[in-house]
């Protein structure tokens, strides 16, 4: 199963300033968006980034963009140190569409989906935390403020109450163990699963994603030519908080101007094709001359 991309003419809309330059897709993942804007712009080059060493390579079998991407297994905080060593200083585009993609959370041996025979959660497997460590580990205060702060989980003491008191008798190891104790101590009438919150916040915290995404914020500016653009995909409302900060700030000392004044969302029959897409939001800015 493939990742569906998210709002693709969208992001070749906004992210296209020069036909023929060179982007940067910082979140490769199944290739689905990198794939779209090289093959919709016929003269544009790009370096894509992911640190998952089980992204597809399928793209790189198709011998005439060989020559029009280069892939790089990286973290996209460290985004200006890579393009460095291989003599990239400036870029007319950055997209970054944050979060796992539709082939890590179908992985069960990932441990991202509900009923994962793991527990591990790692985008990069060369990392050393996972998610089994932490729920066997932690101290129920440290646990809660993990669901609390990054999944603004509001049974997030009880929660971590219940995992403390079931890890007396025995490891928790596998995500479906995790969701029934989460269940024991939370139902909702809602659709969503109630274990959906305290699942984000240990894949968010496991893999440092908020830092990593204001370190990329942090140095996307350095790396783009004037009238080159930045363009954000979020599926939270911490993501998005980081996103809308950074690009308020920039815009307010004159390096960007935000394109996006009014948030970009999924068309409707987008939403009914790609039900994923449903939460996706996009902010866009652009370099201006300083
Ligand atoms: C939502 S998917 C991207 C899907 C892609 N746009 C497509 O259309 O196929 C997010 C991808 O970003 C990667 N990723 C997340 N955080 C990352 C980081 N800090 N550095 C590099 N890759 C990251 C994940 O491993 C995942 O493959």
């Amino acid at each position: 199963m493939y990742h569906i991309p998210v709002m693709p003419l969208e992001v070749s809309h906004y992210l296209i300033n020069n036909p023929n330059g060179l982007y940067i897709d910082c979140t490769f993942g199944d290739g689905g968006h990198t794939l779209y804007l090289l093959n919709n712009f016929k003269n544009i080059k790009i370096v894509a980034f992911d640190w998952d060493e089980d992204v597809s390579k399928r793209l790189f079998k198709k011998e005439n963009l060989n020559n029009r991407v280069i892939f790089i297994r990286e973290n996209f905080k460290n985004i200006k140190r890579s393009l460095l060593k291989i003599n990239i200083n400036k870029v007319d585009g950055i997209l970054a569409d944050l979060g796992v993609s539709t082939k890590q959370l179908s992985n069960l041996e990932r441990g991202f989906s509900f009923n994962s025979s793991v527990l591990d959660m790692r985008m990069d497997n060369r990392n050393k935390l996972t998610a089994k460590e932490i729920v066997n580990s932690y101290s129920p205060e440290d646990l809660a403020d993990i669901f609390y702060t990054y999944g603004e989980e509001y049974k997030s003491r009880q929660i971590a109450k219940a995992i403390v008191l079931r890890r007396k008798t025995m490891i928790i190891n596998t995500a479906i163990e995790l969701q029934k104790i989460i269940y024991s101590v939370k139902r909702t009438r809602s659709k969503k699963n109630p274990a959906t919150k305290v699942f984000q916040a240990l894949r968010i915290f496991i893999n440092n994603e908020l830092k990593n995404l204001e370190t990329l914020l942090f140095d996307s500016h350095k790396l783009l030519n004037t009238g080159g653009r930045i363009a954000i995909i979020s599926f939270h409302s911490l993501e998005d908080r980081i996103v809308k900060k950074n690009f308020k700030h920039n815009s307010d000392s004159k390096i960007y101007k935000i394109i996006t004044k009014k948030i970009i969302t999924p068309s409707k029959i987008e939403i009914k094709n790609n039900c994923k897409s449903r939460s996706a939001k996009m902010r866009v800015a652009e370099k201006i001359d300083v």
